[in-house]
């Protein structure tokens, strides 16, 4: 007889405690113990799985996943066998470091309606169109419902053709797609069962909130039920190869719901950002256990489905006039420079009350900045509100963005904008100087390549120099600001 023991599990943090507590005292969440009672047959429901599916598939990558338990001399484990499978979605696969690992859980978080499913779909789509099996488990729509966003999707004139890259196969019909298996089911049970009858390469459960096991007395998406799924589903993954994507949604505050405890089960953590009131949508890297958490993955929300976007150039408008606040850097996302668009207003606050607000930028540096600016740049920001934003749902936080948000304040405050076709880039330090950027080259020639063909930059960047390319060397905020033109006020 199985016996039952009680735990409760902090929904914010993942800590398990013997006894309830109003706060946690892991991570100091209010309320947040949840009651989970665990009956001690984890392991054998695991042993069971895994022998069922032994027994089914005696040989194929799954054995040598399950059977790979001796310890091995580190120079002898070869590193050429991680092979990758890609998703077709290139920007999807570049956030991946190439594509699925065979065998590995990823986890895709987002809000509601950004386009998860979208995104998935197209997945599971392309990899199917190259004879890759997919089984794709809807548990909040009904394999009808899928079938209308697939034709939607897949139809001629859909998204095939609107494939930024050449390389890309193009899905030519929804006909072709027999290798893509729908199965509208909540039940953890029967989906692993259906995963052993089709044996897929790729698995999309979308979405886990939604799957129960059913012995488990908890309703689904609640954390004792997530804890539970989601380690049957990563055991699952290891001993069959498939690579499964569990398809998450995130709380009001930004979280995935449940999640520090999926986040910490499973081998990669993708986040699907974007402005609801925005078409573009970002792929961002969280935690990934085969590459890199860099990079960012660039889609566009259209009429049919997601539209890969591999440039900046459609976050920019470079016939725009430039306006007061507003000042384009080139930003580093990963290995890929980005030409960003950083605004900033400034408006009549309180003293002692005046509001500091950021979107897509870090809260933290823009307070320092206000400090610098006021301090070195002759600006009086005590009694004003500071608003500064990265246009197109970009997140950008590193150092280099500094002077552009500097002179998007400046700007804003002064009624001056920059020179048509000027971008900036710098740090800015404590004591007022712009200091070194990296990857300096690279940036110029993306800036150049846009059209912006002037740049301000820290005189101790040695590397700069770009034919086409006017380089202004600044030391200072105050020298950079003095780069701002007055224009008169449009009415
Ligand atoms: P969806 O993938 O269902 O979001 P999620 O799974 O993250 O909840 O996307 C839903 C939104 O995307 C919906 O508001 C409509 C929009 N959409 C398009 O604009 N074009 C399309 O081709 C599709 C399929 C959806
Ligand atoms: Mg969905």
């Amino acid at each position: 007889m199985a016996k039952a023991r009680t735990h409760y599990i902090c929904r914010s943090c993942g800590a398990v405690q013997t006894q309830w507590m109003g706060k946690c005292p892991d991570c100091g969440a209010w309320d947040a113990l949840e009651k989970f009672t665990e009956t001690k047959v984890s392991k054998e429901a695991h042993s069971g799985l895994a022998e069922s599916w032994k027994a089914e598939n005696q040989s194929g990558p799954a054995m040598s996943i399950a059977s790979a338990v001796a310890a091995v001399p580190l120079p002898e484990i070869q590193t050429t066998d991680t092979p990758r499978m890609p998703t077709g979605v290139g920007e999807l696969d570049r956030v991946l470091g190439g594509g699925l690992v065979p065998g590995s859980v990823v986890l895709l978080g987002g809000d509601p309606g950004i386009g998860k499913s979208t995104l998935m779909l197209q997945a599971a789509g392309h990899m199917a169109q190259s004879e890759q099996r997919v089984l794709y488990v809807t548990s909040e729509e009904s394999a009808f419902q899928t079938r209308l966003r697939a034709e939607r999707l897949f139809s001629d004139d859909g998204i095939a053709i609107q494939h930024a890259k050449p390389l890309q196969r193009a899905v030519a019909g929804i006909d072709q797609l027999d290798e893509l298996y729908i199965l509208a089911d909540t039940n953890l049970a029967r989906i692993v069962e259906q995963a052993r009858k089709i044996q897929p390469r790729m698995m999309v459960i979308d979405s886990v909130q939604m799957i129960y096991k059913s012995d488990v007395e908890a309703s689904p998406g609640s954390v004792t039920q997530l804890r539970r799924t989601c380690t049957e589903l990563v055991y699952l993954a290891k001993i069959s190869g498939i690579a499964i994507v569990l398809v998450g949604h995130v709380t009001k505050d930004g979280h995935l719901a449940g999640p520090k405890l999926l986040e910490h089960l499973v081998d990669a953590v993708l986040s699907f950002e974007g402005d609801r009131h925005h078409s573009h949508r970002i792929v961002r890297g969280i935690k990934n256990r085969f590459g890199t958490t860099l990079e960012v993955g660039l889609f566009e929300m259209t009429g049919a489905g997601l539209k890969e976007v591999s440039d900046s150039a459609a976050l920019l408008d470079p016939k725009a006039r430039p306006q007061p606040g507003s000042v384009i850097c080139p930003a580093m996302h990963g290995t890929r420079c980005l030409l960003v668009e950083i605004q900033a207003l400034t408006a009549t606050g309180f003293l002692g009350a005046a509001k500091r607000k950021t979107s897509g930028l870090d809260g933290n540096r823009l307070a320092m900045l206000i400090a610098v600016l006021e301090k070195h740049g002759g600006l009086r920001l005590a009694d004003q509100d500071v608003f500064a934003s990265a246009v197109g749902g970009l997140k950008v936080i590193e150092p280099a963005a500094d002077l552009a948000v500097c002179l998007a304040i400046a700007g804003a405050h002064f009624s001056r904008a920059m020179p048509p076709g000027m971008a900036a880039m710098g740090e800015v330090g404590l004591g007022g100087e712009i200091r070194h950027v990296h990857q300096v080259e690279q940036r110029l020639r993306e800036s150049h390549r846009l059209g912006y063909r002037t740049i301000l930059m820290p005189t101790d960047s040695s590397d700069g120099a770009l034919s086409g390319v006017e380089i202004v060397r600044v030391k200072s905020l105050a020298q950079a600001m003095a780069n701002l033109t007055p224009v008169a006020r449009s009415s």
